[in-house]
């Protein structure tokens, strides 16, 4: 019989600091009133000193283990979806299955931007379907304002840090991951790219007085792109899924930008009240975008068992993708976990 991969845990973590779209009038020739307009954000978090993308991903995935009631050992493989790594070498995910102590567990990272949850589920859920992993731990984590120039305006007023994790878990109902869509095309245009500190433009004196490790894009034609491959993989991952827009409880996009939101929206004819948006209050958090906006959509509303949501990305890469959750029965999921226990 073949296994489903359901969501049993949830857990996410801003950190404290907000930086507003004033504090920004500091920096960089910007207003509040541009920033809005152009991007709907009004803050960010900012992760503090000793914070690292390793570090906010452990209190995400902490709390998601903690929802899902099962121990660190349980957990068969740690994925890390970012794009900010705490180091080239180790991978950020062994940083994070040591200290929450996943001593069972394989551990590696993911980069697919800020679509990096989508593909961190479509490769979590394969792993549970085909059997190699019973518990998988996905966290996404992003320490971006790390990696942006604060004398670029055109990026800077972006970007936030963050983390959001969640538990997938075999069962054998038809429920959790229904379908996912993925896409890429190489960014051999460099739309959005971070050109030094690896093999292609190793760290020198040269790179560092060049700013070359800090991340640049062409705005404009991101956003563009973004919403055409939005609303196309949204619609093959619903077609996958054998399913229509009215039937979704709510969809809960990477949250780049409020006008690529409310155009996918659109073009997608879908009531506005169904996309749900967090983007206002923390920027674009990278790969931890979805998994963070889907924390704050679980916490704040009560959730039936058969929910269908629909979940879609874009990003650096370049890549994008969509994902469709039947919501599990949870509980029912942790009895028979219980009794397998017992038994
Ligand atoms: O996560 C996935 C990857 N990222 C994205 O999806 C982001 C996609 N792109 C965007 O969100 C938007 O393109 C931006 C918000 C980055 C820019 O908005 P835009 O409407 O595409 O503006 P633009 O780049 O065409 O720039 C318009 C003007 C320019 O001035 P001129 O040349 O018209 O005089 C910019 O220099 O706005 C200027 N500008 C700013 N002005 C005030 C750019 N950044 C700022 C700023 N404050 N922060």
């Amino acid at each position: 019989m073949m296994n489903h991969a359901a969501i049993t845990g949830w857990g996410s973590y801003s950190p404290t600091r907000i930086l507003s779209n004033h504090d920004l009038e500091e920096l960089v020739d910007t207003s509040d009133a541009w920033i809005r307009t152009r991007t709907g954000i009004g803050e960010r978090r900012v992760a503090a000193p000793d914070e690292t993308t390793s570090s906010m991903g452990v209190i995400a995935a902490r709390r998601a283990l903690e929802r899902a009631e099962l121990l660190p050992r349980e957990i068969d493989l740690v994925i890390c979806a970012s794009t900010t790594p705490d180091h080239l070498l180790p991978a950020t995910a062994c940083l994070i299955q040591q200290q929450l102590g996943c001593t069972q567990a394989g551990a590696f990272d993911l980069n697919a931007a800020c679509s990096g949850f989508i593909y961190g589920l479509a490769v979590a859920s394969q792993f549970i379907q085909g059997g190699a992993a019973r518990r998988v731990l996905l966290v996404s984590s992003e320490t971006l304002t790390r990696f942006v120039n604060w004398q670029d305006r055109s990026t800077c007023v972006l970007f936030g840090d963050g983390a959001g994790a969640v538990v997938l878990e075999a069962t054998p109902h038809c429920e959790g991951v229904l379908s996912v869509a993925l896409g890429s095309r190489g960014d051999i245009e460099r739309m959005l790219v971070i050109e030094a500190g690896g093999s292609a433009l190793p760290a020198s004196a040269d790179t560092v007085a060049r700013k070359a490790h800090y991340m640049k894009m062409r705005g404009n034609e991101v956003f563009k792109m973004a919403v055409r491959n939005m609303a196309q993989t949204a619609k093959e991952a619903l077609a996958k899924a054998n399913l229509t827009l009215p039937e979704l409880t709510a969809v809960i996009p990477h949250q780049a930008n409020l006008r690529i939101l409310t155009a996918t929206q659109e073009a997608l004819d879908l009531p506005a009240e169904k996309m749900f948006i967090n983007v206002d209050r923390h920027g674009n958090t990278g790969a931890a975008s979805i998994a963070l906006a889907m924390g704050e959509f679980l916490d704040s509303r009560p959730v039936q068992v058969g929910d269908h949501f629909l979940l879609v990305a874009f990003g650096g890469g370049l890549t994008w993708g969509a994902c469709v959750l039947r919501w599990a029965d949870i509980a029912a999921i942790v009895r028979r976990r219980a009794q397998k226990l017992s038994a």
